[in-house]
């Protein structure tokens, strides 16, 4: 199964309701490796790049404002179908549909203000990793659990 890579990012309304130390603690007993990690702030051009699929749809502008409104923190999440693994957890685009144990289900009851973004396709995550990481600032690393987190066959 193929190891990948998703950008992660806990939006502003995560960071003003301190709720990063929860997220990221979420995605690491998940057994997810943090290969990079930073706190930044969104620019409108920086906006317009990632969510360039939304520029044109009417509420790009509320969106806009939103992830600008603050500092986000990026995280680059490694691991068998993060991609997948990590859109599950965060449940769905709403908070008031999303199911409790999700991300987005336990914390949040909005459709904008939704606490994270994660790449939808391994294609996007490629994309989106390049937006938010320079190359050096994606550490490859081994950890001395791989063995207790996945099996010989699925790796
Ligand atoms: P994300 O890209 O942030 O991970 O969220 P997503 O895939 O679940 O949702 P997407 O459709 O890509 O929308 C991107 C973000 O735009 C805001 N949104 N507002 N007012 C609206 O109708 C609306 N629809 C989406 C949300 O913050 C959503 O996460
Ligand atoms: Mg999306």
């Amino acid at each position: 199964m193929a190891v990948e890579r998703s950008l992660i990012l806990f939006k502003p309304d995560a960071v003003q309701r301190k709720l990063c130390g929860e997220l990221l603690s979420r995605i690491e007993r998940k057994g997810l490796k943090v290969v990079g990690l930073k706190l930044l702030q969104v620019t409108p051009e920086l906006s317009k790049q990632h969510y360039a699929e939304h520029v044109t749809k009417k509420f790009y502008p509320l969106l806009e404002d939103f992830i600008t409104s603050g500092p986000v923190v990026a995280v680059a999440v490694e691991g068998i179908e993060a991609v997948k693994v990590m859109r599950a957890m965060m449940g769905s685009t709403n908070g008031r549909d999303s199911a409790p144990g999700t991300i987005r289900g336990d914390f949040g009851c909005s459709r904008q203000m939704n606490l994270i973004h994660g790449s939808d396709s391994p294609e996007a995550a490629q994309r989106e990793l390049g937006i938010y990481f320079k190359p050096e600032e994606l550490i490859s690393w081994a950890t001395v659990l791989e063995d207790h987190i996945t099996a010989a066959d699925e790796r």
